[in-house]
């Protein structure tokens, strides 16, 4: 099988795996297991782990030791965050955008890149470079699901995860569009739940997240 079947059979599987992607960014290499299993247990079995703090690579690879977690590594910029993030235990990696060299990067590596675009070029050039599994970011202010909704019309062959400013109010809608397989957000984890170990809140809000996919 050539890279790019394999790393869209994988990301079929990361995205298809839970209606929300929780987007974590970690403060403290503590809260990585709790945090990790409450979601887990909620129903939200991915888990994207922002490459943004110095607690992050450690605390994805605490995460990965949750029976059930799939976790990936987030905001990676470079072939070096990249590697780091393997090396981490990420089975899948997102970008916020796309160049020509994370591109290279991805497919030289067997873990999948899914990477963020916001506009038609940016989607055309992804395409061209091989990804058809993209992020759409930042979703809310880059036109929200009217845009994307455009979006799924012309590039028939995509499939999308949206993030950025998704709400459990606007997940809904979003997940209502065919092509829009799953969406990345924070809502289910605030950062004040995580600060006070609230992991029983955090779990209601995944439970309330897992269960918003539409019946197809
Ligand atoms: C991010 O990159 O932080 C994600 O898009 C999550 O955004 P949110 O915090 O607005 O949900």
């Amino acid at each position: 099988m050539n890279t790019e079947l394999l790393h869209n059979q994988i990301l079929d599987e990361v995205m298809g795996a839970a209606p929300v992607i929780p987007v974590i960014v970690i403060d403290r290499l503590e809260d990585a297991l709790p945090l990790a299993r409450a979601l887990v247990a909620g129903g939200l079995r991915v888990l994207e782990v922002t490459l943004r703090t110095p607690a992050a690579l450690g605390a994805l690879r605490a995460m990965c030791s949750v029976p059930g977690a799939i976790v990936g590594a987030g905001t990676v910029l470079d072939a070096a965050q990249y590697d780091a993030a393997i090396r981490a235990g990420a089975q899948f990696v997102v970008s916020p955008g796309l160049t020509e060299r994370l591109a290279m990067a991805a497919r030289q590596r067997l873990v999948p890149l899914l990477p963020g675009t916001a506009t038609a070029s940016e989607v055309m050039r992804a395409r061209e470079a091989g990804f058809t599994r993209l992020k759409f970011f930042p979703a809310e202010s880059a036109g929200g699901v009217g845009a994307l909704k455009s979006l799924c019309s012309v590039f028939r062959d995509v499939r999308f995860c949206p993030t950025g400013g998704i709400t459990a109010a606007s997940a809904r809608a979003y997940l209502a569009v065919p092509q829009i397989v799953c969406v990345g957000g924070s809502w289910p984890m605030p950062a004040e739940s995580i600060a006070s170990g609230d992991w029983s809140r955090i779990e209601a809000l995944a439970r309330e997240a897992s269960a918003l996919r539409l019946p197809r």
